[in-house]
């Protein structure tokens, strides 16, 4: 521990981190004991558990959030040329599966408040190609579904959510989850559920079901579990359908994501007083500009993140607060400026300006009152008129 986090009687604060206690691990040892730790009943518990909670009729556990959308993707069975609309402002998976399925990324530009896909421009991208919308509900902030559902509307275009940020997030009094055929969840070991690596889709169409559950697990027509559900000890025979991937989730992320689950909420509402707290106390500082909560969503807060002037100042703040033991982040370097995709020279405007000047401060739902006073008072002894 540095001197300076002996004197405040805490140790450096991270920007995130997982909210877990006794239960999370008591569950891990429950399925390390039971002798089933792979693709088994905790992860059909925590399909079932997860689909209430979201109120959508089916889900799917996986082990990632990048899955989850590979998947979404693939079942859409988009061809070479196809254009799938999404934000740059995100992390690159997003992006990434669109080109692993051979689709090309158009990069729509972002609302300058919620840093959300903009649907005026979403509108203005659309072409006789696009198929897909790839929405990211930043921060745990939603979008504007029904603009999106609007522009996408009798053009034969699926939207699908990236949903990694807004796990127990409300549109308009509805969960984020059953807006559109697909939602994306990931369950990374910082966001708001948090089984260490994991993710899931929720949909409604009954078709999607099986597809969905064999392309998870190696395109094979029966998983293990439904295997030993037959009456054999082990049944050997199964059939290989689809050209499937080893995506599924595991019993010992399930047994952590059933706990995670029932604290969800709990964990949000904690979330939103922290939000809540920055907001009261910065409001008055004029070179900040906070994050907003529209009319129409209740944001998850996965993410709080403060705008300042300019990127010198930006960069300053950041080092500002490191210095004082406090982690700050960017939530993002807009994807089409990283070389992969900056060949294809696509522009974003608001997002290419915006990036400079975000910074996202400590979030999570045990951040501490003394640490989160800890961290105001940093940023309001930030010498700010020098820039
Ligand atoms: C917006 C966004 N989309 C997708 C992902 C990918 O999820 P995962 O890390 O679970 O693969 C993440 C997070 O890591 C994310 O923040």
């Amino acid at each position: 521990m540095h001197w300076y986090a002996v004197n405040r009687g805490f140790d450096m604060i991270p920007l995130f981190r997982p909210s877990y206690s006794n239960e999370e691990a008591e569950a891990v040892a429950e399925t390390l004991r039971s002798g089933w730790v792979g693709l088994g009943p905790k992860t059909a518990q925590f399909e079932r558990e997860f689909s209430q909670y979201v109120n959508s009729p089916y889900c799917v556990a996986l082990n990632s959030g990048t899955a989850a959308l590979h998947l979404a993707l693939i079942s859409l069975d988009l061809k070479r040329g196809d254009e799938v609309i999404v934000t740059p402002i995100t992390f690159v998976s997003t992006v990434h599966v669109i080109e692993y399925v051979g689709a090309t990324p158009v990069f729509a530009d972002v609302e300058p408040d919620t840093l959300n896909i903009d649907p005026d421009d979403v509108k203005r991208k659309i072409t006789s190609r696009t198929r897909a919308i790839l929405p990211v509900h930043y921060g745990g902030h939603p979008c504007d579904m029904d603009a999106l559902s609007k522009v996408s509307q009798d053009r034969g275009i699926t939207i699908v959510e990236d949903a990694a940020h807004a796990c127990g997030a409300e549109y308009k009094g509805k969960k984020i989850g059953t807006l559109s055929p697909l939602t994306c969840f990931s369950f990374h070991a910082v966001k708001n559920l948090a089984t260490g690596e994991g993710g899931a889709i929720t949909y409604r169409e009954p078709e999607r079901n099986k597809y969905f559950r064999e392309m998870r697990w190696m395109g094979i027509s029966k998983d293990t579990w439904d295997r030993t559900q037959t009456g054999e000890v082990y049944a050997w025979k199964y059939n290989v359908t689809r050209l499937g991937f080893k995506y599924h989730m595991h019993d010992i992320s399930a047994a952590i994501g059933l706990v995670q689950l029932h604290k969800l909420d709990k964990n949000n509402e904690r979330r939103h007083s922290i939000a809540a707290k920055y907001s009261r106390e910065l409001k008055d500082l004029d070179w900040i500009e906070l994050p907003v909560e529209k009319s129409y969503a209740r944001s998850s807060w996965h993410i709080y993140k403060i705008s300042v002037r300019n990127l010198a100042m930006r960069d300053a703040l950041i080092e500002h607060l490191k210095r004082k033991e406090i982690s700050p982040g960017v939530h993002y370097y807009p994807i089409n400026l990283y070389p992969y995709y900056a060949q294809s020279k696509q522009e974003t405007p608001v997002a290419s300006q915006t990036w400079k000047r975000i910074l996202s401060i400590p979030m999570f739902p045990d951040l501490t009152e003394e640490q989160q006073d800890y961290v105001i008072e940093a940023i309001k002894s930030f010498p700010a008129g020098k820039y």
